[in-house]
């Protein structure tokens, strides 16, 4: 008798456990937020802090340029966002990045930051917005206004980068291959001149007073080098695994779009997912089973 009661009671107990296990049970693939792994940047980097991070923890960054997604990102715990001047490309049709102006980039700055408080934004002056030293301050303040916490700029404008530093904007420089005036987006730096070019150039954006500095789509063996033999970290795109970190624009790592760089990887494919939402939408609606 006690054991069929005890029975009954396990059966009881398993089916109050089942029934509030369904309950609870979040639809598939989401998981709560208490059974997350916590997220690293609880306290926002600075650029000092990440400079410190060469050669110690390698850095991870991608790009973010709306506000769901840089939400998302600083759940994940990315410790820094690169609002790109890559947001005409992957969000706004463009075919360069040069159509991209300061008002576009201080609109997306402040979107990511209203939604990423806690998490270091890097904000790109756009082709046009630095071709003077007081320009180029004018425009990085206006990124920090709109809530950045550094500025990157393409190429190697070296005074230009000392008159941000001294008047205490913190830049982060950006060299191999430069998309705002490079003629096509091939890997530059194979040839003996032009990778001693580069590295001359990484030397000098560093010694300017840059606390960061992009590799965009030069050789690993180049990127290595010049890790190697800079100060601050090198974080790198399409420049193999020796960076001191990595960044990737964020359309490419979630398979956002129908064309990625081949030295990007995707990590998860959002727009088949975006497709097979919408198809089962519009099936649903002609069928009136929605
Ligand atoms: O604009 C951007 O997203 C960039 C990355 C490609 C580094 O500069």
């Amino acid at each position: 008798m006690r054991a069929e009661i005890a029975d009954d009671l396990d059966l009881m107990y398993l089916k109050i456990d089942q029934g509030l296990f369904t309950l609870l049970r979040p639809p598939p693939g989401h998981q709560p937020d208490e059974l997350r792994m916590p997220a690293s940047n609880t306290t926002k980097q600075t650029a000092e802090s990440l400079r410190r991070m060469k050669s110690v923890h390698p850095i991870p960054m991608l790009t973010a340029y709306t506000t769901p997604i840089a939400r998302s990102l600083e759940k994940a715990g990315v410790p820094v966002l690169l609002v790109g001047d890559t947001v005409g490309m992957v969000e706004m049709g463009f075919d360069s990045t040069r159509e991209v102006t300061l008002e576009h980039m201080c609109y997306h700055a402040g979107a990511v930051r209203r939604s990423a408080p806690s998490t270091h934004i890097v904000g790109d002056l756009p082709y046009g917005s630095d071709h003077d030293s007081d320009t180029a301050l004018q425009s990085a303040r206006s990124l920090l206004e709109a809530g950045a916490d550094s500025v990157k700029l393409e190429g190697p404008k070296l005074d230009l980068i000392k008159h941000l530093v001294t008047n205490g904007v913190d830049v982060v420089g950006h060299t191999g291959l430069t998309p705002q005036t490079s003629a096509s987006f091939r890997q530059v730096g194979r040839e003996a001149e032009d990778a001693a070019r580069i590295r001359e150039e990484a030397n000098a954006i560093a010694a300017a007073g840059a606390f960061m500095l992009v590799l965009e789509h030069i050789p690993d063996t180049l990127a290595e080098t010049i890790t190697s033999e800079i100060p601050v970290p090198t974080i790198g795109i399409g420049a193999g695994p020796s960076c001191d970190g990595q960044v990737l624009v964020i359309n490419d790592a979630i398979g956002l779009g129908d064309k990625w760089p081949p030295f990007s990887r995707q990590y998860a494919y959002v727009g088949d997912t975006i497709v097979e939402a919408a198809e089962t939408f519009v099936r649903e609606v002609r069928e009136r089973a929605f």
